[in-house]
């Protein structure tokens, strides 16, 4: 009875919760195999990590929908489709430009000078908020098709369908499939584009997770003429990624900047079913940029180097693992490379786990190193141990220890008394302990096979009971 009352407590609460009792933790960007949730191939060890998911999945719906027409100032083409934002570090400078009387923020960054205070974010520069707005899409993406992963609810898969909709597609509120206005500097000079601006869409991996899921799952919503439009946006914008000049610019950065170009670019391809291009995209990052960014002690000077090392060595070990992830997916097998330092991931992660914090967010690197244990091992639990002394044992809280496995094995995880979204055979409403759901056949697509039902005695009535508790619970 106890299992039965924490199973449907729990289950409830994820449905249920209230939104302002945690925040969404914002990864820098990573990629999750279909297949993995297609086929329910993740233990109930990672139960925690499925109700943390439902519940990022209901609070970014909270704040829903996103489009890059909704800011206060336009891009200077006029065009509310533009995406735009301004770099986050420049002040502006009105000697030059005959401040006798007050400018509104539009003026001043169209006619003053702006110079860089590194580090000193302008509070103007987050008055247009289309990056902001993107990761908070890319998450709401990312966990909503998780969270129809999980549970085969349509309510979820959905919501993404409608999300990706008002961002790419809608006649009144799409993105024109560019960056020309992305991070420009400001004044009379600064009124284009610049390189890094390219960044500002780096969580596409985020968004290519979520679509190859519902995509190769036939999910609830999803279609073959939204699948279409789709990718006929994706290719647009993979011209321009590919040919303009800022972002050429963009991926020839030798540090963070490279990376993600890369993994932007992979996920791209993924999204237009063009895997062979996505395989060369992460051969092509494994090959050259990756070569220089990791010394033989795992040190990414080109990271460290900054003025937040900490964050940096995380940041860039992320992208480098989305690449890595994407290129496995697409079948390019990027993990055993060794830069021309000598070099290595895995070496990058030892590093950055002995390098001290600061002042920057220490959990930062949790999923990185999550991954590291997943994708080349940890025999000796090395970094099992140290994720579970760093969080206090709550690592596997994290939505990312849904598919940082296998770690179960490793000393990370307890064993749960119950699995996740337990399912009553009757479909009467009442919830109880033993199976997952189970539908949502794999198409054949990709690397996922069919979904293998765990029991028999599943049905997709419980799943109707589920959707009946969502509704009741407003979400
Ligand atoms: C602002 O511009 C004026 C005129 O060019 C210059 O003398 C001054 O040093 C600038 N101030 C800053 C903070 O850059
Ligand atoms: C405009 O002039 C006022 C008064 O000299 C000054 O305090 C203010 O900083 C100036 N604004 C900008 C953006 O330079
Ligand atoms: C912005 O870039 C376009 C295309 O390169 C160029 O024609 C234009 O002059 C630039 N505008 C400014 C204000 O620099
Ligand atoms: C496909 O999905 C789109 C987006 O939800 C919807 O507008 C359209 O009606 C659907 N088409 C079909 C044939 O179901
Ligand atoms: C991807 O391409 C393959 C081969 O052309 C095709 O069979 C499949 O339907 C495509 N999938 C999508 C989602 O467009
Ligand atoms: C690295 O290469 C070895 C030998 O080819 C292989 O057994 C191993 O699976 C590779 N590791 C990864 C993470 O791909
Ligand atoms: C770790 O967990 C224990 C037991 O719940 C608690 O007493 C302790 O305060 C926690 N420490 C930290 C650093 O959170
Ligand atoms: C988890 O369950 C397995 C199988 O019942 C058991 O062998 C193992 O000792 C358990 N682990 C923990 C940490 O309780």
């Amino acid at each position: 009875m106890i299992f039965r009352a924490t199973a449907l407590s729990w289950v409830v609460a994820a449905l249920c919760f209230t939104p302002t009792a945690f925040s969404v933790t914002n990864y820098a960007d990573d990629f999750v195999d279909p297949a993995y949730i297609l086929d329910f191939q993740y233990q109930t060890v990672t139960a925690k990590a499925q109700q943390i998911i439902v519940q990022w999945a209901n609070a970014l719906n909270l704040a829903s929908p996103w489009s890059v027409t909704s800011k206060k100032y336009l891009a200077p083409s006029g065009d509310k489709h533009d995406y735009m934002s301004w770099r986050p570090y420049y002040w502006p400078n009105c000697t030059n430009a005959g401040n006798t009387t007050v400018l509104t923020v539009d003026e001043m960054f169209k006619t003053c000078d702006y110079y860089n205070v590194d580090g000193a974010l302008n509070p103007d520069a987050r008055l247009i908020n289309n990056v902001g707005d993107f990761d908070d899409l890319a998450n709401a993406v990312l966990y909503n098709a998780l969270a129809w992963g999980i549970t085969r609810s349509g309510i979820y898969s959905k919501r993404v369908v409608s999300y990706l909709n008002t961002w790419f597609l809608d006649a009144d509120t799409y993105m024109n499939p560019n960056l020309n206005y992305a991070q420009m500097a400001g004044g009379p000079t600064g009124q284009n584009g610049t390189h890094t601006g390219v960044l500002d869409l780096k969580c596409m991996a985020k968004i290519c997770a979520g679509v190859e899921l519902l995509r190769q799952g036939n999910a609830e919503g999803w279609n073959s003429t939204f699948d279409a439009s789709l990718q006929g946006w994706v290719t647009q914008y993979i011209s321009w990624i590919t040919t303009d000049s800022i972002a050429v610019e963009e991926k020839k950065s030798t540090n963070n900047h490279g990376t993600f170009y890369f993994a932007q670019l992979a996920s791209l391809y993924i999204l237009a079913n063009d895997t062979s291009n996505a395989a060369s995209t992460a051969q092509e990052y494994f090959t050259t940029t990756f070569m220089a960014q990791i010394n033989a002690d795992g040190d990414q000077p080109l990271e460290s180097a900054r003025t937040r090392p900490y964050h940096y060595l995380a940041y860039n070990l992320a992208a480098m693992i989305t690449v890595g992830r994407l290129g496995q997916y697409a079948g390019y097998d990027g993990w055993n490379s060794t830069s021309t330092l000598g070099g290595t991931i895995p070496a990058a992660a030892d590093f950055a786990m002995a390098y001290p914090p600061g002042a920057d967010t220490a959990s930062e690197l949790y999923p990185f190193i999550g991954a590291v244990g997943a994708i080349y091992g940890d025999s000796d639990s090395t970094l099992a141990s140290w994720l579970n002394t760093q969080t206090n044992g709550s690592y596997i809280s994290d939505a990312s220890y849904l598919w940082n496995q296998p770690l179960s094995d490793s000393g990370v995880s307890a064993n749960m008394s119950y699995i996740t979204f337990a399912a009553n055979p009757k479909g009467t409403g009442t919830l109880s302990v033993g199976t997952q759901p189970t539908g949502g056949t794999s198409s054949s697509g990709g690397s996922s096979s069919s979904a293998t039902p765990r029991s028999s005695a599943v049905s997709w009535s419980t799943i109707g009971a589920m959707v009946v508790l969502a509704v009741l619970c407003h979400l």
